[in-house]
């Protein structure tokens, strides 16, 4: 049985805030930090009438519309996210009541939950729908998988330049018109505290730890994809999509995965002179110099013919979207998939078979490498999407407009600050609280 993502749609906080233009100056750095050292070039903010349930919402709403699906067709609705507001009712509940205001019919006999593994439980919601189609439970219905997350972080703090907002809804089906998910899975592992929100709307986090975590499980989770699926070669994918909280990020990860592909090949002995045979360190902690070394060894790398047409064929492409909306958490590995596709289809590539391997990332910490495969209705369901459009609608801000709104997001502080965008046919959340109405 093939079971994987049928459709997908998204929905782009509606506020934009330029990092070299506005947030550098007002942080008194070096545009260059943001635009080439994180990789990023913007971030989708949140305007004040948008929240988690409003974005989740709208992308679902909008799938479903395009889809013709009523809510009889639905038999599962799960939301990933790590902006949660409320610690006991899933946010699907919310999202499945908004939605109920628009379609015929309701939501009664769909299971809906609530996953929470910081920016992995969208991946793992997906991997639930997958388990729950494949044991034949569904009855003949879809599951949608909605990741919606305001990536915020408090003032001042290192990853705010990282930030974004933005939800992707994601049906999952048999014979799917998108891609098929492997029956493989890789994971890695281990109880860690880099990044965490004790019943805190900011996060405390410990960025720079953050990344070796990230890597280090990165690195054990292909290692287990591999135990049960076989050695994974580079030139296998067409694309590499990974969680992005900023390409600079995934530039990293890159390495140790081309790294960890070609290891034993001819493709390391084509390198060898380039670059030689030194193995990289195999704990990532500060005292393994594992930040000095990576850096000697990207550098070598990078000046490689080899490694910048894999990059640029691999990787590259899946970070078009990321660049100018910042982190999604729970939605970012999957808008680097759709990233990949939608530059597929501006190549005219016929990607129908293709495969890609897909590096998901929760701080916390676990990773998980599983496969996809290219399906022959892509095509149509990524002409379908509204991206261009929402990206280039949204509304620049500046800094002092950026204060205001990221107060308002502060779930503890009250504002009565007047929303920036005007909305049109979409559900808005209505003053206090998680209460959502449609305008
Ligand atoms: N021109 C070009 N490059 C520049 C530059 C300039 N003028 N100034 C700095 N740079 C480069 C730096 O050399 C650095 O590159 P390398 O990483 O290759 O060394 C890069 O820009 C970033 O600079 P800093 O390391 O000085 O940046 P920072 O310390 O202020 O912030 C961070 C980096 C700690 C990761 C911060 O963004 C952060 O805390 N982010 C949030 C946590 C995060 O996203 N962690 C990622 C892994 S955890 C995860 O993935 C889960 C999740 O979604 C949160």
């Amino acid at each position: 049985m093939t079971v994987g993502i049928d459709a997908v749609e998204i929905h782009a906080g509606k506020l934009r805030l330029d990092l070299a233009e506005t947030f550098a100056p007002a942080m008194d750095e070096d545009p260059g930090k943001y635009t080439k050292g994180l990789g990023l070039h913007a971030s989708s903010f949140p305007d004040v009438h948008e929240d988690i349930v409003t974005m989740g919402a709208n992308a679902a709403h909008r799938l479903m519309e395009r889809k013709g699906l009523e809510p009889a067709d639905i038999g599962r609705i799960d939301v990933a996210t790590e902006s949660a507001f409320d610690n006991s009712k899933p946010v699907s509940t919310y999202v499945a009541g908004c939605l109920e205001k628009v379609f015929d019919g309701d939501f009664h006999h769909a299971n809906k939950g609530e996953r929470k593994f910081a920016c992995i439980s969208g991946t793992q919601s997906l991997d639930d729908a997958y388990n729950w189609i494949r044991a034949g439970r569904n009855r003949g219905r879809a599951a949608l998988v909605i990741a919606t997350d305001t990536a915020l972080y408090a003032r001042g703090d290192a990853g705010e330049a990282t930030q974004g907002a933005g939800a992707i809804a994601m049906l999952i089906d048999e014979n799917p018109d998108l891609v098929a998910l492997s029956q493989e899975q890789g994971f890695g592992s281990a109880d860690e505290t880099d990044f965490l929100k004790p019943n805190q709307q900011f996060p405390s986090v410990d960025g720079k730890r953050s990344v070796q975590v990230y890597l280090a499980r990165m690195r054990e989770a292909l290692e287990d994809y591999e135990s049960v699926a076989g050695r994974v070669h580079s030139e296998d994918f067409r694309y590499v999509p990974f969680h992005t909280p900023f390409p600079g990020m995934v530039r990293k990860a890159a390495l140790l995965g081309y790294r960890h592909m070609t290891r034993g090949t001819a493709i390391e002995d084509d390198l060898e002179p380039a670059i030689g045979r030194q193995p990289l360190p195999d704990e990532f902690d500060d005292e393994s110099g594992y930040r000095d070394a990576v850096r000697e060894y990207m550098d070598a790398l990078k000046e490689t013919d080899q490694y910048g047409e894999w990059y640029d064929r691999a990787i590259e492409p899946t970070l078009d979207i990321a660049r100018h909306v910042g982190n999604w958490y729970t939605g970012s590995v999957h808008v680097a998939r759709v990233s990949a596709l939608r530059r597929a289809r501006e190549d005219g590539l016929d990607a129908t078979g293709e495969r890609l391997l897909v590096g998901s990332y929760g701080s916390g910490a676990q990773a998980e490498i599983h496969t996809e495969t290219v399906q022959e209705e892509w095509e149509t369901e990524l002409a379908a999407l509204s991206i261009e459009d929402q990206l280039d609608d949204r509304r620049d801000i500046s800094f002092e407009e950026y204060e205001e709104i990221h107060d308002v997001h502060n779930h503890a502080k009250e504002s009565t600050y007047d929303a920036l965008t005007t909305p049109s046919g979409e559900f808005v959340r209505d003053g206090q609280g998680p209460m959502n109405e449609r305008t």
